[in-house]
């Protein structure tokens, strides 16, 4: 499975969960990937255990300067940018009324200032060369809504309209810009929630499991892939039928 050959490939959030599934699945299929997070240790992990040249950035979405300086770095180390992977998100779970203002900002400066951010700075290039792949990673509750995560909603509701308006933008030039909407899948972020919270989701979910991280990074593997030339500013819900829209 080389189809992804050669292809250089930015992943943030790369250190854990989701992002570092998709990391190691964009690699697997022979991408060259840059692993971005917060902290550097866990950046470089994360390439560590990746094939091809994978290499670890420290980078805080939510910093501009830092998201240019990033693909500036890439670009020099690994190559011109042929998939961006905006996959860098945090909570900060509370009830409307008990919401603090760092915890909109931070939600929402994270979530969708950080995809706007790198989706500028490698867009210009990527028109330029005529090709590109960018996937979102937004969530289904971006588009039911979630009781306690008015922030988080927002803030992945946003990144849909984001996607949609830049795959309009970019699609003459060859860019393809789509999103996954995960459900509930196990990682670290979900891991807060009880047994019992758990197991009771669970039995919500018509396929009857929690998601894995691999079940996202499958479907952003073919986002980034040969199969889906045909496909932009589409929103992938992947939940395993929690949500079904008419
Ligand atoms: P996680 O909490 O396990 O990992 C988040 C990753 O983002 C970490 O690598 C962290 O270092 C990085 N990160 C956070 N803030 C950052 C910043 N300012 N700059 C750079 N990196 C930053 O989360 P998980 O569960 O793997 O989630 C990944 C994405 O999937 C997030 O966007 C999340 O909202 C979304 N998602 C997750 C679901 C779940 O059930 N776990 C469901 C739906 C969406």
């Amino acid at each position: 499975m080389a189809e992804l050959k050669q292809q250089v490939a930015i992943v943030t959030g790369a250190s854990r969960g989701i992002g570092l599934a998709i990391a190691t699945e964009l690699s697997r299929a022979g991408a060259h990937v840059a692993c971005v997070a917060r902290g550097l240790e866990g950046a470089v992990a994360a390439a560590a255990g990746l094939r091809g040249e994978a290499r670890g950035y420290a980078c805080d979405v939510a910093d501009s300067s830092a998201c240019t300086e990033l693909v500036k770095r890439v670009e020099e180390e690994l190559g011109p940018i042929d998939i961006l992977v905006n996959n860098a998100g945090v909570t900060r779970d509370n009830v409307l009324v008990r919401l603090k203002d760092e915890d909109w900002t931070t939600v929402l400066d994270t979530n969708l200032r950080g995809a706007f951010n790198l989706t500028r700075a490698v867009a210009r290039g990527m028109m330029k060369r005529r090709s590109g792949r960018i996937i979102n990673i937004a969530s289904v509750v971006g588009l039911t809504g979630n009781r306690g995560q008015t922030n988080y909603a927002a803030s992945k509701a946003g990144l849909v309209g984001f996607s949609k308006s830049a795959a309009l933008e970019l699609a003459s030039r060859g860019v393809l810009v789509n999103v996954v909407a995960p459900g509930f899948i196990d990682t670290d972020m979900t891991a807060e929630l009880g047994e019992d919270t758990r197991s009771e989701l669970a039995d919500q979910i018509p396929l009857g499991r929690i998601g894995s991280p691999g079940d996202i990074a499958g479907v952003v593997r073919f986002l980034a892939g040969p199969d889906s030339t045909y496909m932009t500013g589409q929103v992938l819900v992947v939940d395993g039928g929690m949500v079904m829209h008419g």
